[in-house]
């Protein structure tokens, strides 16, 4: 069943025994992050807290989806589906999207101010890292803006920084597809209309930090993804639709470039706070809408785990270009304990030579995903590439040092790499790796490639079915 809300999501937490409840009060100014932060580092469950410092109606929300058991019950399947269930739910979305179900009213409008009487500070952002440029008040939410040249209407999560009571800030990367947008309202000399929902459905969370497409509307795979369509209210002064059970509705106008002020710097998806302060596109806000009693949904960005981190839709788009082209792909970790989007994880046969270079320029040569990714490990299909014990081993037993690990210079990066020199970090100029942990193909099985020495895969099937079979009528556990 679909989870049309974040409301409902945190309803199901709780039934789950995944939620701790805050009834005390919290501080917005660093405090409630805190309290966020260390509930994901621990792997720990979503937090809902209750009183929030200054602001008597807020309540804050974090880290539903800081897990694989989150993201499940976000997407409506059972709490122990396994990271490739979860993966074909985003892709039935991509593969089978539905229309939006457009309302007369909503639950993100019971509320409504316009005009002068408009002040940011009436929200509750919250100071989300000590040494952030500012408060933050989209970590958890995304921004919708509608395309000049047709009907494409975008669903995009970038951060947000409070500038003051009508402006906020933030980055506006040129290839995200916000940003393409952006060109052509810069070119006709207009300022690009842009809602900002805060705190959403959590399928609309996971969807609008995916690269759906250019072209493709976040909204329709949202649809997809639930089997139903997602409810949308047309919002009260830009022509856009926006999601009916978000909590809040921020409504306003992404000024010209040359309006830029400084912005950052931020504790980011990397687990470093490595973007300058600098100037950046503003946003100048004319109205807000916001549901009674309202919750701001907290992505504390930072080392593992935090909401944002398991990028499923990154992930699912891996797996679908190595499959169409041709790659006989078993298995494919983006691995979150490696920091969200830095490290994919890919399992396949080897039917030929080279074939861990050629995951490794599919990947980065994807548009969307070649700035985010740094190393491509491969290995064979009896690696779990969800068990990083594994995975470390092959890597430090069947990878040759010398021969087996491809180091591609002059790559472009994601300048939030925080291995990166200043210089490096300015130009986007990146180096990216391939680290092959499969036998050569030219090895000969009988006298060249060493056999692997585990349970699975020297004994009989026989003796290996009679010894589990056996194993806890003899005092074992199945993990210790
Ligand atoms: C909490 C969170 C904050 C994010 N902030 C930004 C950001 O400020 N700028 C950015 O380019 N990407 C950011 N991302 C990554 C984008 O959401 C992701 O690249 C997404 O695909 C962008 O949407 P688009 O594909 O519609 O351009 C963020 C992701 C998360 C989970």
């Amino acid at each position: 069943m679909a989870v049309k809300s974040l409301r409902e999501f945190i309803g199901l937490l709780e039934k789950y025994d995944m939620l701790v409840d805050i009834k005390d009060e919290v501080d917005w100014d660093l405090e409630a992050s805190a309290i966020i932060r260390r509930a994901g580092e621990l792997r720990g469950p979503g937090v809902l807290m209750e009183k929030i410092r200054d602001y008597p109606s807020w309540r804050y929300f974090g880290n539903g989806l800081g897990s694989w058991k989150g993201m499940a019950l976000a997407l409506g399947l059972p709490p122990d589906a396994s990271p490739e269930e979860i993966e074909k739910r985003y892709l039935q979305g991509l593969e089978k999207p539905i229309k939006p179900k457009l309302l007369n009213e909503a639950p993100c409008q019971e509320n409504v101010i316009m005009g002068d009487d408009v002040n940011l500070f009436h929200l509750p952002a919250p100071m989300v890292h000590d040494g952030d440029g500012g408060r933050y008040l989209l970590t958890g939410g995304f921004r919708i803006t509608k395309d000049l040249d047709s009907e494409w209407v975008n669903w995009g999560m970038y951060r947000n920084m409070v500038h003051d009571e009508r402006h906020l800030g933030g980055l506006v990367m040129p290839n995200s597809d916000m940003g393409i947008m952006y060109q052509k309202y810069i070119k006709k000399g207009q300022n690009m209309p842009v809602a900002i929902a805060l705190s959403i459905d959590p399928v609309s969370f996971i969807t609008s930090m995916a690269p759906v497409g250019v072209g493709v509307d976040e909204a329709d795979v949202i649809g997809g993804m639930m089997g139903e369509p997602i409810e949308v209210v047309k919002a009260k002064t830009i022509d856009l639709p926006v999601p009916a059970h978000a909590e809040v509705i921020l409504e306003g106008e992404v000024l010209p470039p040359e309006f830029a002020v400084d912005e950052g710097p931020f504790g980011e998806f990397t687990g470093y706070r490595v973007a300058p302060r600098m100037p950046r596109t503003v946003i100048k806000i004319n109205c807000i809408t916001y549901r009674n009693n309202p919750i701001i949904w907290i992505a504390n960005m930072g080392t593992p785990m935090y909401d944002g981190c398991i990028s499923i839709g990154w992930q699912a788009s891996i797996r679908k270009r190595l499959l169409e082209a041709g790659i006989p792909v078993t298995a494919v970790n983006l691995a979150p304990e490696c920091g969200a989007t830095l490290m994919a994880i890919v399992a396949t046969e080897v039917p030929y030579h080279g074939i861990a270079n050629r995951i490794g320029d599919i990947i980065f040569g994807s548009p969307s995903l070649c700035t985010y990714i740094n190393y491509v490990v491969v290995v064979e299909p009896d690696v779990d590439v969800y068990d990083y014990s594994q995975v470390l081993y092959a890597m430090s037993a069947q990878c040759h040092p010398g021969r087996s690990i491809n180091i591609k210079k002059n790559e472009p990066t994601n300048p939030l790499n925080p291995y990166l020199s200043n210089y490096e970090r300015r130009w986007m100029i990146g180096t990216k790796a391939v680290i092959d942990c499969t036998t050569p193909v030219y090895w000969s099985k009988q006298t060249e490639a060493p056999p692997k020495v585990g349970f699975k895969l020297i004994y009989p099937k026989e003796i290996q079915e009679k010894v589990v079979a056996n194993w806890e009528k003899w005092g074992f556990k199945t993990r210790y």
